[in-house]
């Protein structure tokens, strides 16, 4: 079975496409490298034992899906492809919904033109904007307060729509929440460009020496400590729902939104305290004010994910640092 994966060479993307290899699937990947390094190919195929094909080619560009498409014969499609940096999508919002909702209006034009009807996406707890109730289940109210979260629903309203018109189509939403950590092989991982806006690449690059310190975006949230609370989830675990996605596709299920979180919060402090454990390396932060527009505490209702797909997350906060870590070491400057 030959899978489709946008955005395949990303961070996500490429932990997803090892665990396809190692259940046998083929994959094709389409990615425009805007954020990632074709190297990543050597280490999926040095990971997985096999190299998956590649087009480098923009999700816009409805000629090189079409050929794609023609070329392949696709099961299913994976669709990581996406810009994804919250504050950048505020000053930036029409690149935001050029590349991110007209990339994927683009994809489903191709695979109907194709006839290929079985779609995982890459959605996110950011459709919930600030949390109505906690734990976050699927039935909470969709809001978002910045560009990046409203293409997430403008999206998922789009597939729904599509899946309203056509029986044969099967879409899966999987709303992530804090992706983290990396391949225990520490060969592939996350390689932010930049100073990293997420808290474990920050706290990664501290640990190097690469940033002196962590600043701690507030202490005054309605939380155990009073920092912010979050949901974070192995990647390992995350691409392995993927896989578990693709299993539901045996027969047309219409459109399904499906958390992937552990269902546990842990605060910025009790992160900063686990890394310096299970890594044995001290950690330098400051308390600053709030980042704008964080919510103080997120984590998922994980039930939906087991109930229909089988899936649960196994990996605990200790091996995610762990691994987070030990991708950091190996690979002090990422790819490069
Ligand atoms: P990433 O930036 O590492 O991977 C995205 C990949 O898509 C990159 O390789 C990039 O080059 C490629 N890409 C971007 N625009 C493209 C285009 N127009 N055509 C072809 N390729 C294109 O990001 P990631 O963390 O792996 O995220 C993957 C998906 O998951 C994204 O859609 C993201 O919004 C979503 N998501 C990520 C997180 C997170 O915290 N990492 C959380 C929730 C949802
Ligand atoms: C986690 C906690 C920060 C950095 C973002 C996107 C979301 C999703 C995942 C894609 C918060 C604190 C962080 C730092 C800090 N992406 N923090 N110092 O904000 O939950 O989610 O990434 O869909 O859409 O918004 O993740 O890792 O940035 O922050 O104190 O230098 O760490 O305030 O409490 P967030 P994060």
């Amino acid at each position: 079975m030959t899978i489709l994966v946008t955005g395949g060479t990303g961070y996500i993307g490429s932990h997803t496409v090892v665990e396809l290899h190692k259940l046998g699937f083929d994959v094709v990947i389409i990615d425009n490298l805007s954020n990632s390094n074709s190297l990543v190919l050597d280490r999926i195929e040095h990971v997985s034992g096999k190299r998956p094909l590649f087009v480098k080619a923009d999700i816009r560009d409805l000629s090189a899906l079409n050929n794609v498409f023609k070329q392949y014969d696709f099961e299913s499609v994976i669709h990581f492809a996406g810009l994804k940096a919250v504050g950048e999508s505020v000053s930036q919002p029409m690149q935001y919904y050029d590349n991110n909702v007209v990339g994927s209006l683009r994809l489903i034009e191709a695979m109907e033109k194709a006839k290929v009807k079985n779609f995982v996406f890459s959605s996110s707890a950011t459709v919930y904007g600030s949390p109505e109730r906690l734990p976050l289940d699927e039935e909470c109210k969709l809001q978002s307060t910045n560009p990046y979260g409203n293409n997430k629903l403008h999206i998922e309203q789009m597939l729904f729509d599509v899946c309203k018109s056509d029986p044969n189509w099967s879409v899966i939403a999987l709303r992530y929440f804090n992706p983290i950590g990396a391949h225990e092989s520490g060969m592939i991982g996350e390689d932010p460009r930049g100073i990293p806006n997420n808290l474990v690449p920050f706290i990664s690059q501290v640990a190097t020496g690469r940033l002196t310190e962590l600043s701690i975006f507030g202490n005054d949230y309605d939380t155990l400590d009073g920092t912010g609370v979050r949901d974070y989830i192995h990647v390992t675990d995350l691409a392995l729902g993927h896989v578990k996605a693709l299993e539901l596709f045996v027969e047309a299920v219409g459109f399904e939104a499906i958390n992937l979180g552990t269902g546990n919060g842990y605060s910025v402090l009790e992160m900063i305290a686990c890394f310096e454990k299970v890594n044995n390396i001290s950690i330098p932060y400051k308390i600053c004010g709030r980042r704008p527009g964080d919510i103080s505490s997120c984590y998922a209702k994980a039930n939906k994910a087991f109930d229909k797909l089988g899936w649960k997350a196994k990996k605990n906060i200790s091996e995610m640092l762990r691994d987070a870590w030990n991708w950091q070491s190996k690979n002090p400057t990422g790819y490069n």
